[in-house]
């Protein structure tokens, strides 16, 4: 069955479905038997199972593609939850090993073990107990905050209630899943009587934890594995293994296939037996986490924004399928850029039923990389050619190669459009980007919504009741156009939202509820608002980072405008040199970089106050040019800065926590120079900024503390004209407290 085919049968179920449900429920006077009327619901989900892009509409009669519910009250993580980062290929892995050896600054020989053990495909779940009683469960949500799901924690077996002889706080934390004959059986029963077909089994054990219902949640078989943990009242164990054989002893499920490796090589060979027992495991894991496994070592590590330093995990490969193409269509996002999107007849890649993917930009669908490589030895993807699809994990599918031998006939080179879709400017791509851009900016629908659903999206302003779908609807009413609007929704809006009753989801009571989520949002963390406004390049990290260097609005638009005529002439040094880059490479000779740089930073005779602003600007950690240009942009801008100070007069803008007080550093600047002993600068610069210090490369009037090893030339000298307090690396490592 094809899909126009599984749509023509499913549009008419739906219709059936829906006249028997009005004469049953409004009419009181059913009109079909309750067995037929099954056997058309069956097919309908049976249908929608099949076809998920069915489904999407399918949520109207109920139970496929609902949302889970969202009544759950929220719950702050003591220690945030986080994620990990992943090594695709062994070379991957001795990176990572490579890297944390030189980050501890230990020779090739030293001694340094790890803990490897499956990832599992599940749901991750913080487990608090306190004088050995279970007293909350919460999810992972965005890291800090999660949902509490306390009550249907306690239906899973697998959750000790009590726990004796534990630590009077103990946070334990790892994974919810379900086994797959648990989620087949689960299914089969759905498919009975009628309730949600889950595609895989992690979405089965997240929609059955998010119950608002403990009592289904405990109908639902659960499982879970402990492998790591939250706040501790006291030290748990000296290493990682210890602790997880604690939590066995605690009574706690811990994964049978969790070892202790000491080289890349065994963690390698664990990892192949691992992926040779996977099918044979009865659940899911798509991966293989290596862990540090001496705890003192996992300090020193640390975390960097949302990942441990000290942990991969290793993914298995990714799932391939062949299907067809049947089209391709472009999407465009909150900066304007052009997507083509692949339509593709659904096929299943690893467990789950894929119709589109992703085919990045046209160098991509030309068959070049972005840094204009030839891929998939060079063979470009037509409308019509199968197509060889594969997913890893969490990523969108990607379109791996391409079969010539069954191109159809006249099937033509796709021809990229040089115009917006959806409002027709032109659509430019810039030297140096693989990406084609609407130039429409503002004015087109496209970039408005999108750049709407960022802005209300959970990283941002996280407004509850407005997500992609809501404003979407308000958009195409005309009653949101700019985040501004958002907040004048109920004065301009109010009674004829409430009186939406007509319209899906709306009615007097969710317009209020609307309201008054909008209301909260009325005062917002810094970082957030940064993140919110969709500036290109300029991530939640990115946000962060501007946030608690500026500290407030003002602040960063004051420095955004002073540093502009800096900016300008980055840019035009970026172009001078692309050129150089360009002549050079035809001429046969080496190209003179930093001359023709300087020669157009000089042209453009830039003030001093300007580019001290400017190198304040890339200063920011991790910023970097490219970053700051955007953010520059943005505010340079008079449309959209126009829109930001709209959107500034509803808000009261909550700056950064202050640095920690407690710490001696706190809100000081640091210079590192000459060699450190007893840690790598890479350690000692995310030491010294957890502790809430700045660290600076130069010394300037700005710096507090010069912390000089051996061998510290004109840095120290510098300093020392200016007064800056000078101390040694083991006066430091006093003044911060030793690991
Ligand atoms: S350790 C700070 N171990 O994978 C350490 N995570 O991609 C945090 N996961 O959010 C996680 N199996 O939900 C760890 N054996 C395992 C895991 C595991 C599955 C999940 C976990 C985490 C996600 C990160």
């Amino acid at each position: 069955m094809d899909v126009a085919d599984a749509r023509a049968e499913f549009r008419q179920l739906e219709s059936q479905i829906e006249t028997a449900d009005l004469d049953y429920h409004q009419k009181d006077a059913p009109t079909l038997s309750d067995a037929e009327y099954d056997r058309l619901k069956r097919r309908y989900l049976a249908l929608a199972e099949a076809f998920p892009e069915l489904a999407a509409d399918a949520s109207r009669i109920g139970s496929v593609g609902a949302p889970a519910a969202s009544g759950f009250g929220k719950v702050s993580h003591a220690v945030r939850m986080m994620s990990l980062g992943n090594a695709f290929e062994d070379h991957d892995v001795e990176d990572f090993v490579a890297g944390l050896r030189r980050y501890l600054g230990m020779a090739a020989d030293a001694a340094l073990a790890f803990t490897a053990e499956p990832k599992i495909d599940g749901l991750s779940l913080s487990l608090r107990y306190e004088n050995g009683r279970l007293v909350q469960a919460a999810t992972r949500g965005d890291g800090a905050v999660g949902e509490n799901v306390t009550e249907n924690a306690r239906t899973i077996e697998d959750i000790p209630q009590e726990i004796s002889a534990a630590p009077e706080i103990l946070e334990v934390r790892g994974e919810v899943y379900m086994s797959h004959a648990d989620f087949e059986a689960l299914n089969d029963r759905h498919l009975q009587t009628g309730g949600k077909i889950f595609s895989n089994p992690r979405n089965a054990a997240a929609g059955s934890l998010r119950q608002l219902d403990a009592e289904i949640t405990r109908a639902r078989p659960l499982r879970f594995f402990a492998y790591s943990w939250g706040e501790t009242s006291e030290k748990i164990a000296e290493t990682q293994i210890e602790a997880i054989s604690r939590f066995q002893s605690l009574g706690f499920q811990t994964n049978p296939l969790t070892r202790v490796c000491d080289s890349v090589q065994t963690l390698l060979a664990h990892y192949q037996s691992i992926e040779e027992q996977r099918a044979e495991l009865g659940y899911d894991i798509d991966g293989v986490v290596y862990k540090v496994n001496d705890l003192a070592l996992q300090d020193r590590l640390g975390f960097r924004s949302t990942t441990p330093r000290w942990a991969i995990a290793h993914k298995f490969p990714a799932e391939l399928a062949w299907t067809r193409l049947d089209g391709i269509d472009i999407q465009v996002g909150r900066t304007g850029a052009l997507s083509p999107v692949a339509r593709l007849q659904p096929v299943t890649v690893g467990g789950v039923v894929v119709s589109n993917a992703t085919l990045h930009n046209e160098d991509y669908i030309a068959g070049l990389d972005s840094k204009g490589a030839v891929i998939r030895d060079g063979k470009d993807v037509r409308v019509g050619d199968w197509v060889q699809i594969y997913r890893a994990g969490d990523v969108i599918p990607k379109v791996a190669d391409v079969d010539l031998k069954r191109r159809p006939d006249g099937a033509g080179r796709f021809v990229f459009p040089t115009r917006c879709p959806r409002c027709g400017s032109p659509a430019v791509r810039e030297e140096g980007d693989a990406v084609r851009r609407c130039s429409g900016g503002l004015i087109c629908p496209a970039q408005a919504v999108e750049k709407l659903k960022h802005f209300v999206s959970r990283a941002a302003f996280d407004i509850e009741g407005l997500g992609a779908k809501q404003v979407e609807q308000f958009h195409s009413d005309g009653w949101v156009r700019e985040p501004a609007d958002i907040f004048e929704l109920q004065t301009n809006y109010g009674s004829g939202l409430q009186q939406l009753k007509n319209r899906e989801g709306w009615g007097e009571k969710s317009a209020s509820a609307l309201f008054s989520a909008i209301n909260d949002k009325r005062s917002i963390a810094f970082a957030r608002l940064i993140f919110g406004l969709g500036i290109r390049h300029v991530g939640e990290v990115a946000a962060k980072d501007v946030a608690l260097h500026f500290r407030s609005w003002e602040a960063l638009a004051t420095a955004a405008d002073l540093a502009r005529p800096a900016a300008l002439a980055h840019r035009a040094a970026d172009e001078a040199e692309l050129q150089e880059r360009q002549r050079a490479q035809s001429e046969g000779r080496r190209a003179r970089i930093s001359e023709v740089r300087k020669a157009a930073i000089s042209e453009s005779s830039v003030s001093s106050d300007a580019q001290a602003a400017w190198d304040d600007l890339i200063s920011v950690d991790g910023l970097g040019p490219s970053v700051a240009l955007s953010l520059s942009d943005a505010f340079a801008n008079a449309e959209e800065r126009a829109a930001f100070d709209r959107l500034l007069a509803h808000l009261e803008v909550i700056p950064p926590d202050a640095p920690a007080q407690d710490s001696p550093v706190a809100g000081q600047t640091v210079v590192f120079t000459g060699t450190l002993e007893k840690m790598t600068r890479a350690e000692a610069k995310a030491r010294a900024e957890a502790l809430g210090a700045k660290v600076a490369g130069s010394v300037s009037k700005k710096t507090d503390i010069l912390v000089a090893g051996p061998g510290a030339g004109s840095k120290a000298t510098k300093a020392a004209d200016l007064g800056i307090r000078i101390m040694d690396e083991d006066s430091w490592l006093d003044l911060i407290g030793r690991v």
